[in-house]
């Protein structure tokens, strides 16, 4: 057994300051619950001089990346820089120099996982992800351990603490989305490129994960419909209330067969209707949550921080020792990576969105003037579209648009769909109309 288990951070950003931080702040407990210590010995990061506010005594800091992977002292690699090319090439470089790694790049494995965990499984190694999903929240441990027993019918989760923390924020302060946004970057929840939080593509790389973990799944995040939160006004928050809802961004996946008996994948990433009485809809702030059904264990929820420099760094550093562990019995791999066997996971086939069957929250804009209610609900009607509930708020002069709101039956999306191109086309809808689907099985 070796005297301790040696970690380099690459990236002394938000989470590689976390992490050094929790190494530091948390080294006796760690060391108790290892038996040996974690040691710190080495960072990188392209900007050497500013001050992270943590004591590097000991500690070799440079921008010397290549440096650090080769480093004998080096047990295993944290990537902490995010992106795309520099971090796949760091990976695989760490990879090749027989280096365990721990990641909380979900961009990156949710496009270049297969080659990683392939290069991984070659060189006996392991590639560490827990961070990259759900933040602090230990929800791939759960999908891969705790649950494995199960099959998993069905996930929904609120998955990106930024969007999260917008949509409470303009709920409950009613600022603009874009003042509240740039406050979610300054604590350190965005991701270096905001629009991967804002429009879900983020939501969507770390469902891509969670969509192998539970079904077994191959997709690429491309793959997956997504939308994010741009097109969520202030006036939908409001209406979402009046319902009996509120609005958060979902990843939602569930299992189904085709009437073939062909297993099938329902995937999406979108603002969704929540019942104002279910738990999801009380996660708030930068917090994430992932309810998880499986035949045997019925429904858990997974609840915690979805981002920041703390919480991810404690998936982080959970990470490096369960892989310091596994390096002192010298034994590698004990778990697969994606809960399936690389040999059991397979491309499956999506449920086209055309084909969902659900109740919609539609947002007409239309000039004030008599008839124009008539001819969205003759049109709806037309499409053989039940309406549950009209409401049209704040009379204006006819010259002036006005929120016209609706509440479906369910109905099938692509008739939905068609009836809004149709009911985008009268003269007096003056801008597109915007539709949010209503999640009627969490309200079950
Ligand atoms: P960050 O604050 O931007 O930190 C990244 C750091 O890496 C920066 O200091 C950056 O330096 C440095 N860097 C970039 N390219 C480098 C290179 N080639 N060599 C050495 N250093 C380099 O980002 P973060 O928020 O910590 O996120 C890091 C990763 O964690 C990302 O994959 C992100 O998706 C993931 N993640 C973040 C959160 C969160 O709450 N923030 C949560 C879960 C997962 P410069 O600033 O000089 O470019
Ligand atoms: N930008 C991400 C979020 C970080 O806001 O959820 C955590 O993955």
């Amino acid at each position: 057994m070796r005297d301790a288990v040696g970690v380099g951070i690459l990236g002394f950003g938000t989470i590689g300051t976390g992490v050094a931080k929790v190494l530091l702040r948390n080294r006796e407990v760690i060391a108790r619950r290892l038996g040996f210590p974690l040691q710190l010995v080495r960072i990188a990061d392209l900007d050497t001089r500013r001050d992270r506010g943590v004591d590097l005594e000991d500690i070799r800091f440079d921008d010397d990346a290549a440096g650090l992977i080769s480093d004998p002292r080096v047990d295993i690699v944290i990537e902490l820089i995010g992106g795309y090319d520099a971090a796949r090439r760091m990976i695989l470089d760490a990879i090749a120099k027989g280096k365990h790694v721990v990641t909380a790049n979900k961009a990156l494995l949710a496009l270049h996982g297969e080659e990683i965990f392939g290069a991984a499984a070659k060189k006996g190694v392991d590639v560490a992800f827990e961070a990259s999903v759900g933040g602090g929240i230990p929800i791939l441990r759960s999908l891969r351990e705790g649950l494995a027993a199960n099959h998993i019918d069905s996930l929904y989760g609120i998955l990106n603490g930024t969007t999260n923390y917008v949509l409470t924020e303009m709920e409950q302060t009613g600022e603009p989305f874009e003042a509240v946004l740039k406050r979610a970057q300054d604590l350190g929840y965005a991701e270096a490129d905001p629009t991967f939080d804002v429009d879900g593509i983020d939501a969507a790389h770390k469902l891509t994960l969670l969509v192998a973990m539970a079904f077994g799944a191959q997709l690429t995040y491309k793959d997956i419909p997504t939308e994010g939160i741009r097109n969520v006004a202030p006036v939908d928050i409001e209406f979402a209330e009046e319902f009996g809802y509120r609005i958060k961004l979902l990843g939602i996946a569930k299992s189904h067969t085709d009437p073939a008996g062909k297993p099938r994948i329902e995937a999406r990433v979108h603002p969704t209707m929540v019942p104002a009485d279910h738990l999801l809809s009380k996660v708030d702030g930068a917090m994430n949550a992932v309810a998880v059904r499986g035949d045997a264990v019925g429904t858990t929820l997974h609840y915690g921080a979805g981002a920041g420099e703390l919480p991810t760094a404690s998936a982080v550093v959970g990470d490096l020792m369960e892989i310091a562990r596994e390096i002192q019995r010298g034994q590698a791999g004990r778990v697969a990576p994606l809960s399936y066997m690389p040999e059991e996971l397979h491309a499956v086939d999506l449920v086209p969105l055309g084909e969902l069957r659900a109740r919609t929250y539609l947002r007409f804009t239309a000039l004030d003037r008599p008839g124009v209610l008539s001819h969205i609900t003759g049109a709806l009607g037309q499409a053989g579209i039940g309406i549950e509930s009209v409401l049209q708020k704040g009379r204006g002069l006819a010259s002036e648009s006005v929120p016209v709101l609706v509440l479906t039956h369910p109905a099938a999306e692509a008739d939905v769909r068609a009836a809004i191109d149709e009911i985008d086309r009268l003269p007096d809808v003056t801008g597109p109309t915007r539709l949010i689907r209503i999640e009627e099985e969490l309200s079950q």
